[in-house]
């Protein structure tokens, strides 16, 4: 209940309503996580100095997006499931909510004044990849999300829900990461499955 009380109207609409829907506590029940020892809300300049990950022009949130206003990853990441690309949110997405949401604290709302910024001046913020494989490499997202369930992203992400800063959990990068799932669920193992 202390978050409630620190939260804007709009979010605080938003956070009733994931209550409402009994789903208030599964941030706490997710089990240990790389972020454990943050907390979910204020971060102080040395806390976020210390996480993992590329600093961001804007520092977006997951643990506040995803694990306190429960905002689906696919409301943002929309192509995931029909697409190799996930896709990164456009401005518009945003400023769906940010029109209205100017932040809670001083800080969430110097954050979101660069959102409207980028908005208002069409120059979309030009994020850092954190994940990315070689260009010989094809990597399809939907193939993988379908057969992967619900908690699909996780397994190849770690818990981004709890993430202030989006780190890489496991080395994409190592051939050995696809081949180890690849060999246990008996996928095809071709070279050129993979290799352009
Ligand atoms: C409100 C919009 C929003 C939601 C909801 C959201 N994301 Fe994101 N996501 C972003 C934005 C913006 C970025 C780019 C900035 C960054 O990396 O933090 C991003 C980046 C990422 C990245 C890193 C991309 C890269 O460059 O490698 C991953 C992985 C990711 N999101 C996974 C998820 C997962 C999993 C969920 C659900 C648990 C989720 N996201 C929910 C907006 C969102
Ligand atoms: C579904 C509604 C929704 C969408 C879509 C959304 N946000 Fe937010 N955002 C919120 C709420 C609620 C807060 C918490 C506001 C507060 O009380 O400070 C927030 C907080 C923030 C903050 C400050 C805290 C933090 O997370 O660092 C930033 C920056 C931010 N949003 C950026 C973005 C960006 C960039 C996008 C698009 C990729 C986006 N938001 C999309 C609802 C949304
Ligand atoms: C089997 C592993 C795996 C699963 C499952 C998975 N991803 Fe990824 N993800 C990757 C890899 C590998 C990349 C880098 C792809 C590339 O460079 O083409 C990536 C990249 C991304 C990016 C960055 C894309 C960009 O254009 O910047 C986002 C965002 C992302 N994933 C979100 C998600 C979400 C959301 C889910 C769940 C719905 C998910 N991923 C499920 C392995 C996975
Ligand atoms: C956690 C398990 C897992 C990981 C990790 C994983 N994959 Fe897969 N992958 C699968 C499964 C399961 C399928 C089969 C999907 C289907 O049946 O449609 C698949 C299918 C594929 C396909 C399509 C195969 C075909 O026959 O057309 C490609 C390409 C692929 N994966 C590439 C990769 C790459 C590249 C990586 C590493 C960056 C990777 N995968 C990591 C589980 C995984
Ligand atoms: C399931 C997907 C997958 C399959 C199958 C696969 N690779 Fe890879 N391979 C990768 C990924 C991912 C990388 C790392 C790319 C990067 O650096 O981002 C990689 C990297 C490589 C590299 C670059 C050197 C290195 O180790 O990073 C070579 C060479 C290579 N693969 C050869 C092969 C050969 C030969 C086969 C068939 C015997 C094969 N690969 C099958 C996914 C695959």
């Amino acid at each position: 209940m202390r978050k409630l009380a620190l939260l804007g109207t709009g979010s605080l609409l938003v956070a009733v309503l994931a209550i409402a829907a009994g789903q208030g506590t599964s941030v706490a029940s997710q089990g240990p996580s790389p972020t454990d020892t943050l907390p979910a809300w204020t971060l102080s300049a040395s806390d976020t100095a210390a996480l993992k990950g590329p600093r961001q022009p804007v520092f977006f949130r997951h643990d506040i997006h995803v694990g306190v206003n429960k905002t689906p990853c696919q409301y943002c990441h929309s192509s995931v499931g029909e697409s190799s690309e996930p896709g990164i949110p456009s401005m518009a997405t945003c400023m769906g909510c940010h029109l209205i949401i100017g932040g809670s604290d001083s800080s969430h709302q110097v954050e979101i004044a660069k959102v409207r910024e980028a908005f208002n001046t069409q120059k979309p913020i030009e994020w850092v990849r954190v994940h990315s494989v070689a260009r010989h490499v094809h990597f399809p997202h939907m193939r993988h999300v379908k057969v992967l369930g619900a908690n699909a992203c996780q397994t190849c992400h770690g818990d981004v829900a709890r993430m202030p800063q989006v780190f890489k959990v496991n080395n994409i990068n190592n051939m050995g990461f696809c081949i180890t799932c690849h060999n246990q669920r008996q996928v095809n193992r071709d070279c050129t499955v993979c290799h352009f």
